[in-house]
């Protein structure tokens, strides 16, 4: 297994805590439940971007590069974190967005891309993105630059490994706090954090089951797509996939009316982990899975005896941006 030998740069401040949260337990019953705080991954304010900017960068420095090109509107998480890391390793960066109705408030993700003093390519629509980065790599590479596209949300086999690895660090948090928990939580979407993580949980023996709530889309979509990301980050490690397409697995029916869209129940979510715990969601991405995760616990899917970790994947920083979608949930 090639993973030590993989390109990889330091971004993140690893490992990040697993936490218990014994406030929220005391307060809806069920499983013990943990937490881990990959919001708390810290390159320009965490997420889950960390891990996988750590192998997609380390790929690109491996590779020449002297330009990032990649995609996301203005209050992607990944754009914000992408930037930051192309600061560090002082590469020059091209964010290709198309128009958002209204006009962004320089807020949230937006206002940090703008410290770090983002530059856009504007496409009139988002299905123009791909043609335009990989228009703009090929200028580039006349100018006699060398570009490296990362895809919208660097979910791609690259990126994967960066939780890949990520199991390896919790495995042995497992051990060290003598835990054995049934299941992993996380929001699933781009499909690169799970195929990584269900890679990496089969790769390293985990008892866990990991289980994708889908934020956009449909399960089977997003279990489709992390399928095609698992197969060749396997052949990146040199190894056969340890694992088959029915070990990722992606559930419906938390997304709402559309991605990006609040819920009722993610505002409860959010609210109910600030009030508990101190710790905050969002309502984009990890609302809306911790709301899936609760909802299986209502369900009586997990024992009183048994143990559960969310993977907190970040993104705090859009709420920010959205006061007034956050309503009820600021009281
Ligand atoms: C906060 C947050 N959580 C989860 C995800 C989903 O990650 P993936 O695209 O790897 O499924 C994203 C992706 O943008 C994110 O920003």
């Amino acid at each position: 297994m090639r993973l030590n030998a993989l390109p990889r740069v330091r971004l993140g401040t690893l490992p990040t805590p697993l936490q218990e949260l014994p406030n929220l337990r005391r307060e809806i019953g069920g499983p013990r439940i943990f937490i881990k705080r990959d919001d708390l991954t810290g390159l320009a304010l965490g997420g889950n971007k960390t891990r996988m900017l750590e192998y997609l960068v380390g790929d690109a420095l491996a590779s020449g590069a002297t330009h990032l090109i990649t995609e996301g509107g203005p209050q992607s998480n990944h754009v914000r974190q992408t930037l930051a890391a192309a600061r560090i390793h002082g590469l020059a960066t091209i964010i290709v967005q198309n128009p958002v109705d209204p006009a962004p408030d320089v807020q949230g993700n937006f206002l940090l891309d703008r410290l770090l003093d983002i530059e856009y390519v504007q496409v009139d629509i988002e299905a123009e993105r791909g043609a335009k980065m990989r228009e703009i790599a090929s200028k580039l590479r006349v100018e006699g630059a060398r570009p490296y596209i990362i895809p919208g949300g660097g979910s791609n086999d690259v990126g994967a490994v960066g939780y890949v690895a990520a199991m390896l660090e919790l495995q042995h948090q497992l051990w060290d706090q003598d835990l054995n928990p049934s299941t992993l939580y996380l929001a699933s979407g781009g499909g690169g954090t799970q195929a990584g993580a269900a890679l990496g949980a089969a790769l390293f023996h985990c008892d866990f089951e990991v289980i994708g709530i889908a934020i956009e889309d449909d399960g089977k979509t997003i279990s489709d797509r992390a399928w095609a990301i698992v197969e060749p980050a396997a052949v990146r490690l040199g190894i056969r996939p340890p694992l088959t397409r029915d070990d990722l697995i992606c559930r419906d029916g938390h997304v709402g009316p559309a991605y990006a869209v609040p819920t009722e129940e993610c505002l409860v979510a959010l609210k109910l982990l600030a009030r508990t715990e101190a710790i905050f969601l969002e309502p984009i991405y990890t609302a809306k899975a911790f709301a899936g995760m609760l909802a299986a616990i209502d369900r009586g899917e997990h024992r009183d005896d048994d143990a559960v970790i969310f993977l907190h994947t970040g993104g705090s920083p859009v709420n920010f941006a959205l006061v007034d979608q956050l309503g009820g949930a600021i009281g």
